[in-house]
């Protein structure tokens, strides 16, 4: 805390100082919206004070830099205090330029790039009016019914780790003015919702908290976020915004986090409805006590906090902590020596949707995509007659992913548009079928096969729509509808030269398609440069590099799947995957294994990886072990690979996972090329939380993997002495 803010604080009543925990929309502050003696809108059912509104301390969602200063003066002129307020913002996956969707961008296992896209969204934010994004989400998930897999970077504690890292350092940079502060959310374990439900019940070990859950978050505390975001769910009974164990027992005083914590919309009432508290009084005693700074849209501070200090049960001086928290972050983003911050029309207008920006967006889009099949046709020839794009998601700007911001479907390229743009007239389209997932209308199937029939190559977009995944998108059946097998079948039957250009916002279940499509690109919502992105990787002007950090299944009744499983007592040996074996843990209708697993992708170009080395067989704790590999572009392309780096600890006072990812470098070799990787081995890597619930490493055996994907095998071991 500065003098600065403290002598703020010394200067404000208890009221001023409450009013400064509340979030409420930034819309309240447009003058259509609002007059001085009336709050309409969402508002309008939080009762606040009238006097106080203009002391509100943030407020949150509203896009575009004009609207954000009227917003802005409308306040600063109503306002006793003229304490500026804070915007804060859903910048997602891109501000006005939308980059693909983060289980995307984790796809590209490029914590660079992860970072220059979160500091580009900044810098669009920035010059919009907003200060603080609620991102990057960081939740651990494993279960693709969730809509939310979207904003994720997958199942892996480690790598989702490194891609908080990035982002946030990529969002606050040095905190300049196109710089924006962020706020990791949704802490903790929103991921884990039972049955893939959004909102619904989490409930696990604290080990397995720790483990898998909780890493991330840290990641992000450790890189300086600047708030966290609690989630909606409850952890071991108790909703996270009221839940002391998490905020201030973890995130605060085993942390260190002194930043700001603020609810998740609604979720102060959300208490009552969880049972978890009497009225939103209790809500507010539970929330304070907890650790949280800020209510979103909710009025259980604003109006209960006052009285609450009366009755003692809450002191003034917990009410002046989270105050100064909220002042200190003001003065951090430099709002109390100038207002605006960086709100720029004119600026924003030129750097929005830039060609820098668009070209980036567009590299983030070829990087994230991940190849999940090819039978050899691709890449296609751009030396051909007539191109057929055929789908529902052939023509669309609805590509760009459901947490657009600021973006627009119209000025998002559609792989229609991006297919002309690289291959000109030659390209035509027909639509196939609906997109709705209960579409049935199979009458457009005619048309798209005469397309296809009179045309050299085929690309098929299939996939779901946009909104389909997102937040309360949540879906029991992830395979494709029946009307687009339809389509493919029919198509296929014509012309067998079809890839599939596949969109989504989860991991598919799509046996069926690996089963039929000679090719499937997962483009993923690849955001405002989608379309430029897949044709340049069908016909080969980028080829791919992404690999899956979320796996898929075969079929969702093999839910939850992921690689970092524990081993059973009976487990089902890999080689015998597709028979059935009676008493192991298996099924009797499915291999055990997923369609395509975490870390697979494929690309136009072979690697081969030799000579793996492990340095020494024995390490002790101050030691270091490296573990090394080369990679060499045996195939005809320049292209890039996602080296893996895992470790398995054999046996321990509590059971391990059978493999865990504990490094990964990104490299692009020419053909012909070839480059050693390494990775070093010291002690922390093999931390983790053992039967005490303590965070250590135990003596014994580590075996040592190094491939392309989560399916490598061990080629070394090593004993911690
Ligand atoms: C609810 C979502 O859960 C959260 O992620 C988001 O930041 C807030 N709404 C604000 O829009």
């Amino acid at each position: 805390m500065s003098e600065r803010t403290q002598k703020i604080l010394e200067g404000m009543t208890l009221e001023e100082k409450i009013y400064q925990l509340e979030q409420i929309t930034t819309s309240t502050y447009l003058p259509e919206c609002n007059r001085i003696d009336i709050v309409t809108g969402p508002d309008s059912a939080l009762k606040l004070d009238k006097e106080l509104i203009f002391e509100v301390g943030t407020s949150l969602n509203l896009v575009g830099a004009e609207t954000m200063i009227q917003a802005h003066d409308y306040y600063m002129e109503h306002s006793k205090q003229k304490m500026p307020p804070l915007f804060m913002q859903d910048v997602i996956h891109g501000h006005r330029t939308l980059y693909p969707i983060n289980l995307g961008v984790a796809a590209s296992f490029d914590r660079g790039l992860a970072k220059d896209l979160a500091a580009m969204a900044a810098k669009e934010a920035s010059l919009d009016g907003v200060s603080v994004t609620f991102a990057p989400m960081v939740d651990l998930v494993r279960d693709p019914r969730w809509g939310r897999v979207m904003e994720s970077s997958g199942e892996d504690p480690y790598l989702n780790g490194e891609m908080a890292r990035a982002t946030v350092e990529g969002y606050q940079g040095d905190m300049g003015k196109y710089n924006v502060a962020a706020c990791v959310k949704h802490f903790a374990a929103y991921g884990a919702a039972e049955a893939g439900r959004d909102y619904n019940t989490v409930d696990m070990s604290e080990r397995t908290l720790r483990e898998y859950y909780l890493p991330a978050y840290k990641s992000a505390v450790d890189a300086g976020v600047k708030m966290v975001m609690t989630a909606f769910n409850i952890v071991d009974g108790v909703p996270c915004v009221g839940n002391k164990h998490l905020v201030k027992e973890i995130l605060r005083d085993e942390w260190g986090f002194d930043g700001v914590v603020i609810s998740d919309y609604g979720a102060f009432d959300e208490m009552v409805i969880h049972g978890a508290s009497e009225d939103q009084k209790d809500s507010a005693r539970l929330a304070m006590e907890a650790g949280c700074d800020i209510e979103m849209m909710t009025s259980c501070y604003a109006r209960y906090l006052k009285e609450l200090v009366a009755e003692g049960k809450i002191s003034e001086e917990q009410i002046d902590r989270s105050v100064l928290r909220i002042l200190d972050l003001k003065e951090t983003l430099g709002v109390l020596d100038n207002s605006y911050r960086s709100v720029n029309v004119e600026e924003s207008k030129r750097v929005q949707l830039c060609p820098e920006h668009r070209a980036l967006a567009r590299k983030a889009a070829e990087e994230s995509a991940v190849l999940l099949k090819n039978d050899g046709i691709l890449p296609f020839c751009k030396d051909v007659n007539r191109v057929a794009v055929i789908g529902p998601l052939g023509a669309t700007g609805k590509i760009h992913g459901s947490w657009h911001c600021g973006g627009r479907a119209e000025e998002t390229v559609s792989v229609l548009d991006g297919m002309k743009a690289l291959l000109g007239d030659k390209v035509s389209y027909a639509p196939g079928c609906p997109i709705e997932y209960d579409a049935e209308d199979t009458s457009m199937i005619d048309e798209a096969c005469r397309l296809a029939a009179e045309s050299d190559c085929v690309v098929l977009c299939l996939g779901e729509h946009q909104d389909y995944s997102g937040e309360g998108n949540c879906m029991t059946y992830i395979d494709l509808p029946e009307v687009q097998y339809q389509l493919l079948d029919r198509v296929l039957a014509v012309n067998k030269n079809v890839a599939v250009a596949l969109f989504t916002g989860r991991p598919l279940a799509i046996s069926r398609l690996d089963h039929t499509a000679p090719a499937i690109l997962n483009m993923w919502m690849p955001g405002t440069e989608g379309g430029s992105a897949c044709a340049n990787l069908l016909f080969g002007e980028a080829v791919p590099s992404g690999k899956i950090t979320m796996t898929f299944p075969r079929t969702l009744g093999q839910c939850p799947i992921y690689y970092n499983h524990y081993t059973t007592g009976r487990p089902k040996l890999e080689e015998d995957d597709l028979k059935r074996v009676l008493y192991t843990s298996s099924y009797i209708d499915s291999p055990n294994s997923p369609l395509y697993p975490f870390g697979y992708g494929l690309s136009y170009t072979d690697f081969e990886y030799t000579d793996h080395q492990l340095s020494g067989t024995a390490m002790t704790a101050e030691g270091t072990l490296t573990a090394s590999v080369k990679v060499k572009n045996t195939g005809k392309y320049r292209a890039k690979e996602a080296v893996q780096f895992y470790i398995r600890d054999v046996k321990g006072s509590c059971v391990r996972p059978v493999k865990e990812l504990k490094g990964f470098e990104k490299i692009e070799l020419a053909p012909g090329e070839e480059k050693t990787v390494t990775f070093t081995i010291t002690e922390p890597m093999l931390r983790y939380w053992t039967q005490n619930l303590t965070h250590r490493s135990e003596k014994g055996t580590f075996q040592v993997f190094i491939g392309k994907d989560s399916t490598c095998k061990p080629f070394a071991e090593f004993e911690l002495v």
